[in-house]
């Protein structure tokens, strides 16, 4: 079976962080979202994926390469705009060709993987397979309503009134039914063609789509809080792992990961914690979930519950970090003496809040 991995779209509700980095490459635990997404292809066997692509394509074609890292071949497919999920499936049909293929969307994180979804996937006479969760919020994504045998009856995009907390996972198993759904659907409020529409088109015209529901957790990764939240979850299951330096005035604590060349110095780390390599973590405190690119600098400073992406530079900061996405190339500094004022070069869609 064939995949095609969905990584284009402008991550608006990322911002900052998208204006400059594709929002599949936002890293969890110090991988890119993506990789995950790729790792869990290739466990399912998969080798053949096509990559749909947009504005950020060539920060996705350097990550990515040709998929030999993973044992898989990546073919790229441009998407000149973002004009939704129903639109990438429609430019990916001389890739698919004529077989089943299985639609991942590329900032999407399944604890459980897709195996058994795959080796499960006709089973009953289905033309489409979708995974479903339960939720408790799901106006924010496509929602299906079950019949009472527990099939697919109904699907709708981020309803605005409650139908069912049984909404759609970035995974999707499609047939060739799904290609005259894509062009006969007309784009949705938000300018998409949704593939939400797309599937209840099938099922309008006779197809029969069943549900997978997923057992472990989800997460799409679409905003701040799901990045967060991705690493809280993800950090649990790390490697501890000591590569740096510790001086003996520091005390660690709790699943740790530090990398090479990294020296921490008078420091506290509560696990989970990673650190990436050729770090500085001098007079600070990491506390959990805290993911730490490489060669970051936090000095005099107290972070919690967030990710530092590479080559940022943390000196004494007065409050505690917390809850935070910061992104490449941060500079956050202070002076100890007073009076304390606030220096700031927040570019475009920034968010700082300071709550003493
Ligand atoms: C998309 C789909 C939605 C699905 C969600 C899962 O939403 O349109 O049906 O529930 O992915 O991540 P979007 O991220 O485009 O808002």
């Amino acid at each position: 079976m064939k995949a095609l991995v969905l990584s284009g779209g402008k991550g608006s509700r990322l911002r900052p962080i998208t204006y400059s980095y594709a929002k599949q490459l936002i890293p969890i635990v110090n991988k890119p979202i993506l990789f995950y997404v790729l790792e869990d292809l290739a466990s399912a066997g998969i080798s053949d994926v096509g990559m749909i692509v947009g504005a950020t394509k060539d920060l996705i074609k350097a990550a990515v390469g040709n998929g030999e890292n993973w044992g898989i071949k990546v073919t790229y497919i441009e998407q000149k705009s973002p004009l939704g999920l129903g639109h990438a499936v429609k430019i990916a049909q001389p890739f698919i060709g004529n077989q089943p293929f299985v639609m991942y969307l590329g900032d999407n994180i399944l604890r459980g993987g897709i195996k058994s979804f795959i080796s499960e996937y006709g089973n009953k006479g289905e033309d489409i397979n979708i995974l479903l969760t339960e939720v408790k919020h799901p106006e924010c994504f496509g929602v299906a309503e079950l019949d009472q045998r527990g099939r697919v009856k109904k699907l709708v995009e981020k309803p605005q009134h409650f139908i069912s907390n049984h909404v759609l996972v970035g995974v999707y198993i499609f047939n060739q039914k799904i290609f005259p759904a894509v062009d006969a659907i007309k784009p949705s409020g938000r300018g998409e063609l949704e593939i939400t529409d797309a599937i209840q088109y099938v099922i309008d015209h006779g197809g029969k789509v069943e549900p997978f529901l997923i057992k472990g957790w989800w997460k799409d990764t679409g905003k701040t809080e799901d990045v967060l939240e991705a690493n809280s979850l993800l950090i649990e299951g790390i490697e501890p792992r000591i590569s740096g330096a510790i001086d003996q005035l520091s005390k660690l604590s709790g699943r740790i990961n530090i990398g090479e060349n990294t020296l921490i110095s008078n420091s506290v780390i509560e696990g989970p914690v990673i650190i990436g390599g050729n770090c500085l973590i001098e007079n600070g405190l990491i506390g959990p979930f805290t993911s730490i690119g490489d060669n970051v600098q936090i000095t005099n400073s107290k972070i919690e519950k967030s990710i530092i992406m590479e080559e940022t530079v943390i000196i004494n900061y007065q409050n505690k970090i917390v809850n935070s996405l910061i992104g490449r190339g941060v500079k956050l500094k202070s002076r100890q003496e007073k009076p304390a004022v606030h220096q700031l070069l927040l570019g475009d869609h920034c968010s700082l809040g300071i709550y003493e």
